[in-house]
């Protein structure tokens, strides 16, 4: 019996929300995601947790039973969205996460190991541009002295975001032997075999490229076609090539932000940056695709006479989860073992060499950071048991 996971779900499903059934946006550091913690805090206590938060933001709550230790069992996900995004990416690993325990706690199991469930910040880089920057900061994958100058749309450093909402100094990890992430499936892989959950095997390496594109501003009445230098031209061919280079090779390439100067109905734009997102099934072949996209991009602003620069913002190389956890995680379930194209702190923590495992809870559609992510509750609950399941084992 998990009775609390719906009314977890529940409390937390009107936060960040746009409307009654329209996309989330819960911003790091804005008043739904600040909400979503709270909440998350709340619920931590009334479950006796003790929580501890490092300087970053990240929190951890744990339950510490008489007598457990040695090295953690860290479960957990992060409860921040895209801009317009699901409900599902994020908090179905947070709210699973305290049913777990809940689980656990009626099947009356004590741990002989410390077990936490983490929230980490600013998962999905909706706000700062780079992904996983609490677990990039929990691990050291990022140093504060870079990430304390990240600025969002608005010029907001994330210091000053912050504006002292994170004041702890521990190190949340220290003591973590193993991660297991739950996740709603962002694909169709569980869909097409039938089964509500599964783990994973990897993550596909992936990258965020800017791409900067600089022509001329100038009148859209008067100059002639022949005469103008507009960047919106060269941006245009590079998505269309991006588009195709991808399908052609199996991988994926996403134009998905943009920012246009002056953004005026009657001007050629003087510079369009457009933010490249690039996934493939290896190193070699995202650095090849990225490499070709870069390749046409330029000739083509050769052609138009605008100028291209190109800046690697974050490169996420592919991850292995650990697979003897992963063994124990699905353990005589015969669950699936599944790859998947989408960016998770699991994956950080498992490159800075913590043991790492996911469980994927069946998305019937496959729709993610998109208001229409779904999960069946039947599927969610069966997520809950197959994460309590595996916490029991790996807490033993
Ligand atoms: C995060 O969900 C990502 O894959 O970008
Ligand atoms: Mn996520
Ligand atoms: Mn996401």
């Amino acid at each position: 019996m998990t009775p609390d996971f719906e009314r977890m779900w529940r409390d937390l499903a009107p936060v960040g929300r746009s409307g009654a059934d329209g996309g989330y946006f819960r911003q790091p550091f804005g008043a739904a995601e600040r909400e979503c913690l709270a909440w998350f805090v709340e619920q931590a206590q009334a479950r006796g947790l003790v929580v501890e938060r490092d300087r970053f933001g990240n929190h951890v709550a744990w339950w510490r039973p008489d007598g457990a230790d040695g090295p953690a069992v860290l479960t957990g996900s992060h409860l921040d969205s895209v801009l317009d995004g699901g409900a599902y990416d994020g908090p179905l690993g947070v709210v699973s996460a305290l049913a777990g325990l809940d689980v656990l706690r009626d099947r009356g199991v004590t741990p002989a190991r410390p077990v936490g469930v983490g929230v980490f910040l600013e998962e999905e880089g909706s706000r700062f541009g780079l992904a996983c920057l609490g677990s990039r900061l929990a691990t050291g994958a990022t140093s504060w002295a870079t990430a304390r100058e990240l600025e969002d749309r608005d010029g907001v450093r994330l210091e000053d975001a912050m504006d002292g909402a994170a004041v702890g100094e521990t190190d949340l990890l220290a003591a973590v032997g193993c991660f297991v992430e739950l996740h709603v499936e962002q694909g169709r892989d569980l869909v097409d075999r039938g089964v509500p959950v599964g783990a994973a095997s990897g993550i596909w390496p992936h990258g965020r490229y800017r791409f900067d594109f600089t022509g001329q501003a100038n009148h859209a009445g008067t100059t002639r076609m022949e005469d103008r230098r507009d960047p919106m031209l060269t941006y245009a061919m590079t998505a269309l090539a991006a588009n195709k280079q991808a399908r052609l090779s199996g991988q994926r390439a996403t134009f998905g932000r943009l920012e246009v100067r002056p953004n005026g109905t009657n001007a050629v734009p003087s510079s369009v940056t457009a933010w490249l997102d690039a996934r493939a099934d290896s190193s070699e072949h995202l650095a090849s695709l990225v490499r070709g996209i870069e390749r046409q991009a330029g000739d083509r602003a050769d052609r138009d006479g605008t100028r291209l620069d190109v800046t690697s913002e974050s490169v996420s190389h592919a991850v292995r989860f650990d697979e003897d956890l992963t063994r124990r995680v699905v353990g005589t379930s015969g669950m699936p073992v599944i790859p998947t194209g989408a960016g998770h702190d699991a994956g950080v923590l498992a490159t800075a060499g913590i043991p790492t495992a996911m469980l994927f809870v069946r998305n019937p559609t496959g729709v993610s950071h998109s208001p229409a992510e779904h999960a069946d509750t039947a599927d969610c609950l069966a997520g809950v048991q197959a994460l309590a399941d595996s916490l029991q084992r790996l807490v033993a």
